[in-house]
């Protein structure tokens, strides 16, 4: 099987945590690296703990790189409310091992991405979109070397989580998703009206703690942590855990079905800004920049997640 080569751009947070134990645990994917970004916590939490996550993974080959701290123009708008005062509050953590790379993200992602094959890249941005904006505002050659972005981010029928308009990622760096929407690289979008049809709950978790391994264990302490906050403000019978639906689309895609759009990002609106503009009925009759999924096989999803989480 020929492995499809990824980079996942973060900003864990605790589904940003699952979403790459996902992707390591995926034969079907090869992780060349993982660059962080503020967002969920300030970026000297994000670092950690996406070290944290290849150490519990057990992969300490794997690559992090450190990037941006704040958002292009905006100020930084962090989430401890849902992440807690770590970013990843929940299991006892020890340090982590591992180090950081010293090259800074972006500088890496543009290093990269003009030394490899034209579409050779699947970038899976799950967080804020500053070190991807920022890496084609400094090198818009590495538009071609992307096969594609798969990006949990924004929301159009379920409006957003952070404002009623718009959702926490494009919300906190509006400008670089307004980059990245603006690129012409073929994105698949994942956001909220798809992954709040896939709800985690307290049973599923039990399912991981009771797999009895480390990853079973810490994944469930974070997931029970990460619960509480949407269980509490939504009411419903689990949270969404948004991030890992990027990977379990490369793995299957099959679970998911979505619809060929127009985005656009508002940037300039106090009341709207970062809210995905979606022309989901093709009123402005532009060409789509955005394949918007919608639906999901939430069992299918879980399922996936947890035979997965199973084998590390
Ligand atoms: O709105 C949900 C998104 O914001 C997820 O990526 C979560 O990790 C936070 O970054
Ligand atoms: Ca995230």
């Amino acid at each position: 099987m020929e492995q499809k080569k990824i980079i996942i751009d973060t900003d864990p947070g605790h589904d940003d945590a699952i979403a790459i134990l996902l992707a390591l645990a995926s034969p079907e994917l090869e992780v060349i690296g993982i660059t962080c970004v503020a967002g969920n916590a300030p970026l000297h939490l994000t670092e950690v703990n996406a070290l944290r996550i290849c150490e519990l993974a057990g992969r300490k080959d794997v690559k992090v790189f450190s990037g941006c701290d704040r958002p292009m123009v905006r100020k930084l708008v962090t989430a401890e409310e849902v992440h807690g005062e770590t970013g990843l509050d929940g299991p006892d953590w020890e340090e982590p091992n591992m180090e950081l790379q010293p090259q800074h993200a972006v500088d890496w992602l543009v290093e990269t991405l003009l030394d490899a094959e034209d579409q050779s890249i699947t970038i899976c941005p799950v967080g804020p979109l500053t070190n991807l904006g920022m890496a084609l505002v400094r090198e818009p050659a590495i538009a071609s070397k992307i096969q594609a972005i798969v990006t949990m981010g924004g929301g159009y029928f379920v409006g957003g989580n952070v404002t009623p308009a718009a959702e926490f990622n494009i919300f906190v760096d509006p400008h670089a998703a307004d980059v990245v929407y603006r690129s012409g690289i073929p994105i698949v979008a994942m956001p909220l009206d798809v992954t709040h049809k896939a709800l985690m709950t307290k049973e599923w978790i039990n399912t991981l703690s009771e797999l009895g391994t480390e990853v079973g264990i810490k994944s469930a302490q974070m997931l029970t942590f990460y619960n509480r906050f949407d269980l509490a403000r939504y009411g419903m019978a689990g949270s969404p855990v948004h991030d890992p639906a990027t990977i379990a689309y490369l793995i299957e895609p099959d679970l998911y079905t979505g619809k060929d759009v127009y985005v656009e990002i508002e940037t300039r609106s106090n009341l709207t800004m970062g809210m995905t503009v979606v022309d989901y009925w093709g009123a402005r009759r532009k060409d789509p920049n955005c394949h918007w999924v919608s639906e999901v096989d939430d069992a299918g999803f879980f399922r996936l997640m947890y035979d997965r989480l199973a084998t590390l």
